[in-house]
């Protein structure tokens, strides 16, 4: 059995966030913005919008350009590291999408890299698990846990909703045809945003005292060694799709488009440059929606293909990367 995708969409909040708008709120200003990583407009959720309704409008989008009834899909799956419920909002969406089938619906938390995580694990639950139609769903707040007192972070994300819809096919249509995917823990001290350890405590003491657990836990705002990201980021991404075309069996030269997780135009450029991959074959969205994490891969491939950039048949490399740390490639047929 292969699978392909047969559709995409996305969801951005009303409310942009210009770099002008960011120079009013902590010391910095467009050109520094603009020059070190590329974005010059972001999107935040406000009071007027939600991360679940965003992915919801998303996937209902990929939906109709694959003309599949909600009630023909028989997996949701939600890449979020910032859902609206602790528990997972993947069954709100199967609840706002009207799915009365009752599809299995869960969440999966990998940062940058999940929408990449998400889409391998659908080609594995249609070739291994007999499923038909599998929505993949990247929506990400970061703008919810960002310290916006910190200029070296808040300047980075925005949210957004991006989705695809994989469909079962013949083997001879498969769409996915080669992935390569790792983790690495000792990397967390670079990104990450851990619960306060202040509240970790519980009713039962470490010393054997009993006391009230807090009535609440919260986590820390982002925090990031950028250089160190970065350089992880152009280390690691190119060995990886270098890894993925040869599980699929192909060379660089069969590559139409480079899709990475939309970070900062200077990875994506150096990534581009070692690749040997010419600008004209890298899609970036980044300027208009800064990183949106789990959102960036699907919502930068929705807008090319929208645009008529991607077409039918054209090879992606598409690569995800981040917090964990986390990161993954596949080689994707559209
Ligand atoms: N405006 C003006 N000046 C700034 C700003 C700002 N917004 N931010 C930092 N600076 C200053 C710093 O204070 C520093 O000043 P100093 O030299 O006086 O100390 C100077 O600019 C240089 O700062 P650096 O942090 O060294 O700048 P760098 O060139 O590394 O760029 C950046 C920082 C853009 C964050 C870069 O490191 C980067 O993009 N890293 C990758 C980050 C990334 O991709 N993270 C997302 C991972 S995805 C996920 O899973 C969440």
């Amino acid at each position: 059995r292969g699978c392909k995708l047969i559709g995409c969409g996305s969801a951005v909040p009303t409310l942009k966030v210009s770099n002008d708008d960011l120079a009013k709120i902590v010391d910095t200003n467009d050109e520094w913005i603009s020059v070190r990583t590329g974005i010059r407009n972001r999107r935040v959720l406000s009071g007027k919008d939600n991360l679940t309704d965003l992915a919801a409008e998303a996937a209902r989008k990929a939906l109709e350009m694959a003309e599949v009834d909600p009630n023909d899909v028989d997996l949701i799956l939600l890449c979020s590291s910032t859902p609206e419920d602790l528990f997972g909002s993947a069954p709100q969406i199967q609840k706002a999408l009207g799915c009365k089938s009752n599809p299995l619906a869960f969440d999966i938390t990998a940062a940058c890299s999940g929408f990449m995580l998400g889409l391998v694990s659908a080609a594995c639950y249609i070739r291994g698990g007999g499923f038909k139609n599998v929505l993949v769903i990247g929506a990400d707040a970061l703008s919810r846990y960002v310290d916006w007192t910190d200029r070296g972070t808040c300047i980075l994300f925005g949210d957004a909703a991006g989705a695809v819809v994989v469909q079962a096919c013949d083997i001879g249509e498969d769409g996915l045809f080669g992935f390569d995917l790792h983790s690495d823990g000792e990397g967390q001290r670079h990104l990450n945003a851990s619960i306060k350890e202040n509240e970790t405590a519980h009713a039962f003491g470490t010393n054997g005292s009993v006391g009230f657990p807090p009535k609440s836990s919260s986590y820390s705002c982002i925090q990031m060694n950028g250089k160190e990201v970065f350089r992880f980021a152009v280390r690691v991404v190119p060995q990886s799709i270098e890894a993925a075309l040869e599980n699929a069996g192909l060379p660089r030269s069969e590559i139409d488009w480079l899709l990475l997780h939309q970070a900062n135009q200077r990875i994506i450029d150096a990534v581009a440059t070692r690749l040997e991959v010419p600008s004209e074959r890298v899609i970036s969205n980044l300027a208009n929606y800064g990183n949106t994490s789990a959102a960036s891969i699907p919502l930068a491939l929705d807008e090319a293909v929208r645009s008529g950039k991607v077409q039918s048949g054209h090879v992606i490399a598409a690569a995800g990367f981040g917090a964990g740390l986390t990161w993954g490639s596949a080689i994707l047929r559209w």
